[in-house]
């Protein structure tokens, strides 16, 4: 299923996820400063198969996703997925495909709205997620929401020639910084 859109600061927003959006991921993800740490380079990527992944997503009972929306435009994509719902645990992810506008805190503000969801509307027990070690970015942005190290998966991917680290983190509504 799709989330309801949150608004969020510094012109950053969630915002439930259309055909038009999942039409740019492919394009987005074959660049390679988008997929330096993350995701496929090479691939089928047809608006016949956004389409296909479109639908999937939507109709998904174990997942909750947003694209996100930086000053209303489409920049990227977040969400928890893999949701137990009797565990109350789910697995994030997040990628920005305007990599003209990393390190402007984005992911930042994403990452905060998808967390706060997560513990005040879905009720999760628990959130993990799996991070190239390597990806600093994205760790942080991650760790100012409450994101820690449970572990690490060393080798756990092969990337121009070496092996890559994972780091693995896991989120808390405890350990969400207090938004009072
Ligand atoms: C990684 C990614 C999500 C970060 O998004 P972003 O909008 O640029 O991140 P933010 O601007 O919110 O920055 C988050 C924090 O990381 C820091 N940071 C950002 N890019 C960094 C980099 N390349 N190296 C070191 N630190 C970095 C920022 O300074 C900020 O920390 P601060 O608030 O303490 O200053 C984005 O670059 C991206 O989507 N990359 C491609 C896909 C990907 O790797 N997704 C993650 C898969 S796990």
């Amino acid at each position: 299923m799709f989330g309801p859109r949150l608004e969020g600061r510094n012109g950053v927003s969630l915002v439930p996820s259309t055909l038009e959006h999942f039409k740019l991921h492919g394009p987005w993800s074959m660049q390679p400063e988008v997929g330096r740490f993350w995701g496929p380079r090479f691939g089928e990527v047809t608006d016949d198969n956004a389409a296909t992944r479109f639908k999937e997503f939507a109709d998904s009972q174990t997942s909750v996703n947003w694209s996100i929306a930086y000053q209303d435009e489409p920049v990227g994509f977040t969400g928890i997925f893999g949701i137990d719902w009797v565990r109350r645990d789910g697995e994030s992810g997040i990628f920005i495909g305007r990599h003209d506008l990393f390190g402007r805190g984005i992911a930042s503000e994403a990452v905060r709205l998808r967390t706060d969801f997560a513990w005040r509307e879905l009720r999760l027990h628990r959130v993990h997620n799996w991070i190239g070690l390597a990806n600093r970015g994205s760790r942080r942005a991650n760790e100012k929401s409450g994101y820690q190290q449970m572990g690490l998966y060393r080798k756990s991917w092969f990337r121009s020639g070496e092996w890559y680290d994972e780091w693995l983190g896991e989120a808390y509504p405890h350990t969400f910084p207090d938004q009072r």
